[in-house]
């Protein structure tokens, strides 16, 4: 199936048709140096998870934020070629697993550093089903168990945004960071 699915869930088709290389940068020249720029961009990494006829999907995310308080939304931008999307796609499920500090090889399991093919869920962290179906992730600083209301779909990210249905938040410890390639955390600067 294409990854653009029914052509109702794209907000512009044709912005979906423009992906070439900027028009005053050599592609090459672009790409270098967004992926420079980006290792500057801070973000707090969070695991993304669905549930699709018994079968648990998830990715680690750190493009992640709040949309909107009422109503209570939140999205996720999700690489259109990954599994986790063709998921979410059928599912209408999500939850966004908000990490701790402690929490690096669950990412390094969703990100599949390793290259392996094996069940992350299996590999890192403890499950529960909420109140979607979708896998909440014990320990998580937030969990946010949603469906899915709208889908904004470009050729390589999908926005998803999820109308949250219910929430989890566990005692407050140092958030799991990614900056400058490596995962970090965060200290508050003394007022
Ligand atoms: C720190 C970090 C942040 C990431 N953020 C995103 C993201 O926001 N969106 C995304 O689609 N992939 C992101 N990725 C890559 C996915 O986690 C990775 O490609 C994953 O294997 C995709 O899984 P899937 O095939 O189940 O979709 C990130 C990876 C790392 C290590």
């Amino acid at each position: 199936m294409s990854p653009l699915g029914s052509s109702s869930w794209v907000a512009r088709p044709e912005m979906a048709a423009h992906h070439g290389p900027s028009d005053y940068l050599s592609a090459e020249f672009a790409r270098e140096h967004f992926r420079q720029a980006m290792r500057g961009l801070v973000g707090a990494v969070n695991v993304v998870t669905t549930v699709h006829q018994g079968e648990r999907f998830g990715l680690t995310a750190t493009a992640v934020c709040s949309v909107s308080a009422d109503p209570p939304r939140i999205l996720a931008c999700v690489n259109v070629t990954g599994r986790t999307f063709h998921a979410l796609l059928d599912s209408r499920r999500m939850a966004i697993n908000v990490l701790a500090h402690d929490q690096q090889v669950i990412a390094q399991a969703f990100a599949k550093f390793s290259g392996a093919q094996d069940d992350p869920f299996a590999v890192a962290g403890s499950w529960r089903v909420g109140h979607t179906g979708a896998p909440l992730l014990d320990g998580a600083l937030v969990s946010f168990d949603c469906v899915v209301a709208e889908f904004f779909v470009t050729p390589s990210h999908a926005i998803v945004i999820g109308e949250i249905r219910d929430m989890h938040v566990a005692d407050q410890r140092p958030p799991l960071m990614y900056f400058d390639g490596v995962f970090g955390t965060l200290g508050k600067l003394k007022a």
